[in-house]
């Protein structure tokens, strides 16, 4: 499903204006040309190679400077600057990013990323002693710790399914999950892109399925918004979170949680609020003092979003996957772990190196080429793990498959 066609709202602390050749997302994935223009919207370091945008992201240079203006203002004078200036905006904010993502206003809190966004869901949910969550294996690591932590206190209980690598076909995936579920299960935490492999899971599907048995559904959209094409709110979930410091490019610390109206009551925030503020959802942004540049640098990212066109930036994204990924199709050494059909991944995709150990290889690419990957360790599975951006070139995959293939020959 297309984002939906709302209008975004202006960045005013510096929105960038694109070219008139590259605005409208009218480009080609294919057209080099084109995408260059974009991705001169970066300031990359000489000589390094960035493949990694399956972790944190590089902001461009206009969010960088939305950011740096609203923290110089605020250091001169923060009693004007910060208080009476800049945290208001926090509201312009709030509704640029639900009208982005398609959600109600009121039920957009904005926090520092999807850990804080979702670990407020997971230890706040009304859970008893006996209830159970479903998840899988592959969901991240910091949100597992979160529902042990839970299990520990509460007494709650966690059944974790395994998904196989690569995914098969969508039925079958909602199939695996309906299987677990048991009478005592209350709540899944399921993951939009799987960080592991980029795999992109049928949550629109599954969160249905789920529903309908009387589970409710959080969703980790960490690696889902600003990277897919579809809008977070066609999932239908529950609760949704992301970090906006990952595929939208906003400063460091920016993250967004999505409660639904109907559930709001009901979840306790991490960090106290008052009793008068249950039903609304600034009660998960009781931190105190906080800094609003980074908040504020989210308008230019979304903007900028806006202009390359989300459909344009995923074909692009694919486009650059599968460049690389056609050059290994009939090399043993390498196997992928992605099923990339579909429209089953986005930009990110693992391969497993068989007899070889990812880290090892990551460590030498960096080392000896100043080429960014991540190597991927975990009990099912080991692989090297690629993410491309739109600061990237067909160029700088062919520098990194030529790389790759050196280290494989050693
Ligand atoms: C799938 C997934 N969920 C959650 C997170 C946590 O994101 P953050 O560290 O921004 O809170 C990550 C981080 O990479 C992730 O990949």
């Amino acid at each position: 499903m297309p984002l939906p066609r709302r209008v975004f709202l202006a960045g005013g602390l510096g929105g960038l204006a694109l070219s008139p050749g590259v605005r409208g997302g009218g480009r080609r994935p294919d057209d080099e040309g084109a995408w260059a223009e974009v991705a001169a919207a970066w300031d990359p370091t000489p000589g390094k190679l960035n493949l990694e945008s399956g972790g944190v992201q590089a902001p461009t240079r206009a969010v960088d400077q939305a950011f740096r203006r609203a923290w110089d203002a605020a250091r001169r004078l923060p009693p004007v600057h910060l208080v009476r200036e800049q945290l208001p905006r926090l509201e312009e904010v709030r509704s640029a990013l639900a009208a982005a993502a398609g959600f109600p206003v009121e039920e957009v809190a904005l926090v520092r990323n999807t850990t804080e966004a979702l670990q407020n869901v997971l230890l706040g949910w009304p859970l008893a002693r006996g209830d159970r969550v479903l998840t899988s294996t592959q969901d991240y690591w910091r949100l597992q710790e979160g529902l042990d932590q839970r299990a520990e206190r509460d007494g709650i209980g966690i059944d974790r399914i395994r998904l196989p690598v690569p995914l098969p076909p969508s039925q079958e995936v909602v199939a695996r999950w309906l299987e677990a579920v048991r009478p005592e299960t209350r709540l899944a935490l399921v993951c939009e892109v799987v960080n592991l492999t980029g795999q992109v899971l049928p949550v629109a599907a599954l969160t249905a399925a789920l529903q309908a048995r009387g589970v409710a559904v959080v969703v980790d959209g960490a690696h889902g918004f600003a990277h897919l094409d579809s809008s977070p709110a066609s999932l239908g979930a529950d609760a949704y979170g992301t970090s906006l410091h990952k595929w939208l490019g906003a400063p460091f610390g920016t993250g967004m949680l999505r409660l639904r109206q109907d559930r709001l009551a009901d979840v306790w925030p991490l960090f106290p609020s008052a009793s008068r503020r249950r039903d609304d959802i600034r009660k998960f942004e009781s931190l105190g003092t906080i800094a609003a540049a980074p908040f504020l640098g989210i308008l230019p990212a979304l903007d900028w979003w806006r202009q390359v066109g989300p459909a344009a930036k995923l074909a692009r994204l694919r486009f650059l996957r599968d460049h690389w990924l056609a050059t290994f199709a009939d090399d043993p050494r390498v196997r992928l772990l992605t099923r990339v059909e579909e429209r089953a991944a986005g930009a990110i995709a693992t391969v497993a190196l068989p007899g070889r150990d990812p880290r090892s290889v990551a460590e030498e690419l960096r080392r000896e080429r100043g080429i960014f990957v991540r190597a991927i360790v975990h009990p099912e599975f080991t692989g090297l793990r690629v993410a491309p951006n739109l600061h990237n070139s067909v160029a700088d995959l062919d520098r990194f498959v030529a790389a790759l293939r050196v280290c494989l020959r050693a």
